[in-house]
C-alpha cells in the first residue's frame, strides 16, 4: 500500500488537473494499491489538515479541465517561519499532518516559492517531489513548465485580436502580458503575434528608444502599431536605481497608473504626442483548457513522479531538458530564477526581424 499526499500551490495555470491525473495514473500502474489524499488550497491544507482521500476516479475526466480539483493559494516562502494567524508553526504542522497520514510521499505541482518549500520540507526528512507549475516558465532547471504554452496561446489570441482593430484604425495599441518578473511569455507571445515592440522586465527600456522605433514605422508608412509590455517592464532609469529608491519608484508608479502598460502609453504619449490604447488580458491567460502540448507534457511529468515514487528517488523535481523529461535535485533549483538574456538566441533573433527591445 503507497499512501501519496498531492497538493497544487500558487497561481493555478492550466494542465495541474492533467498533471494530477499523470501521476494517479502512474501510480496505479506502478503499485497494486495507492491511497491519495488531495490537500486543499495548497499548503494551507497540509498546515491545517485539510484534505480529501481521492480515488482514482477522482481523477478520471480531468485531462482538459483548466484550474484545479484541489483548489490553490500562495504561501509565501519568506514567511514560512512566521506563525499562522492562529499560531501554528507552519512546518511543524505541515510535518505532523504528513507524519499522521503515514504518507510515503507528497507531491507538490508548484512554482519557484512552492518548490522552495517543498525543498524545504525535503530537507526536514519528508519525501517530496515537485513538479514544475507556472505560465511564467521561469523555474531554474527545466526548459519548459506546464501552463506557459497555454498561457502564450492565449495571450497571442489577444495580440492576434487587436492587430486586427489596430490596422483598421490605424491605432498604436499596447497588450499587457502576465509576467512580474520574467518576460518569457510576453517574448513568445509578442514574437508569434508579430508584435513590433517587446518590453520586458529584464531588458530595460528607454522610452525615446520605443518612440523611434514607433516613428520609424510611421515613416515607412504602416499606419499602425503593436507593443506588447510585461507587467513588470521597466524603464532604464528607474533599472539603475539602487533597490530601495526602484522599489519606492515602482511603488508610487503603482499609486498613479493601473498598471505598467499604461504607464508605458502615458510616457509615449507625452514624449511624441501619439494617442494609445490599452487590452490587459490578465487572468484569461491562466484560466480555461491546457493547449494540446500542455496537456502531454503534464502527463509525461505526472508519470516521471510516479516513477521516481517508485524507485524512491526523493527530493526531486521534475524538468524537461530537450524533449526528455527527467529530474533534478529540489535543492538544485531551489531559489533561483530562469530570467531572458540579453543575450538569448531568441532575442537576437526577434531583433533581426526589427522588433525594439525599446533598449
Ligand atoms: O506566477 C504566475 C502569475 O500569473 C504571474 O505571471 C503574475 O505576475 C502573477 O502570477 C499574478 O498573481 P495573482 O494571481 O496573485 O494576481
Amino acid at each position: 500500500m503507497k499512501r501519496i499526499g498531492m497538493l497544487t500551490s500558487g497561481g493555478d495555470c492550466q494542465a495541474l488537473n492533467a498533471t494530477m491525473r499523470g501521476v494517479v495514473k502512474g501510480l496505479y500502474g506502478c503499485f497494486k494499491e495507492v491511497e491519495i489524499y488531495g490537500f486543499l488550497e495548497g499548503y494551507k491544507g497540509l498546515i491545517y489538515g485539510n484534505y480529501q482521500k481521492l480515488s482514482a476516479d477522482d481523477f478520471s475526466g480531468i485531462l482538459t479541465k483548466g484550474g484545479t480539483i484541489l483548489g490553490s493559494s500562495r504561501t509565501p516562502f519568506k514567511e514560512l517561519d512566521i506563525p499562522t494567524p492562529e499560531g501554528l508553526d507552519k512546518v511543524k504542522s505541515m510535518k505532523e499532518t504528513y507524519k499522521k497520514l503515514k504518507l510515503d510521499c507528497l507531491v507538490v505541482l508548484g512554482g519557484n516559492g512552492s518548490q522552495k518549500t517543498a525543498n524545504r520540507l525535503s530537507e526536514e526528512g519528508l519525501n517530496v517531489i515537485g513538479c514544475p507549475k507556472t505560465i511564467d516558465n521561469d523555474i531554474w532547471g527545466t526548459d519548459m513548465t506546464f501552463g506557459f504554452q497555454s498561457a502564450v496561446d492565449i495571450a497571442t489570441n489577444a495580440i492576434d485580436c487587436i492587430h486586427t482593430t489596430a490596422c483598421s484604425h490605424g491605432r498604436v495599441f499596447i497588450v499587457e502580458v502576465m509576467g512580474h518578473k520574467v518576460g518569457w511569455i510576453t517574448l513568445h507571445a509578442g514574437i508569434a503575434s508579430g508584435a513590433d515592440v517587446i518590453l520586458i522586465p529584464e531588458i530595460p527600456y528607454d522610452i525615446k528608444k520605443v518612440c523611434a522605433a514607433l516613428e520609424k514605422r510611421t515613416k515607412a508608412g504602416k499606419g499602425f502599431s503593436i507593443l506588447a509590455v510585461a507587467e513588470g517592464a521597466i524603464s532604464k532609469e528607474v533599472a539603475k536605481l539602487p533597490k530601495k529608491e526602484r522599489k519606492q519608484a515602482v511603488a508610487e508608479a503603482a499609486e498613479k497608473y493601473p498598471s505598467v502598460a499604461y504607464e508605458v502609453a502615458d510616457k509615449i504619449k507625452q514624449y511624441s504626442g501619439m494617442d494609445i490604447r490599452v487590452t490587459v488580458p490578465g487572468h484569461t491567460q491562466r484560466g480555461g483548457s491546457p493547449c494540446p502540448y500542455d496537456r502531454v507534457i503534464s502527463s509525461r511529468f505526472g508519470a516521471k513522479a510516479a516513477e521516481l515514487i517508485k524507485k524512491e528517488d526523493f527530493g526531486k523535481l521534475v524538468v524537461m531538458k530537450g524533449s526528455e523529461v527527467t529530474a533534478i535535485p529540489l535543492a538544485e533549483s531551489a531559489g533561483k530564477l530562469k530570467y531572458v538574456s540579453a543575450d538569448d538566441d531568441i532575442v537576437k533573433n526577434a531583433k533581426m526581424l526589427g522588433i525594439s527591445f525599446g533598449d
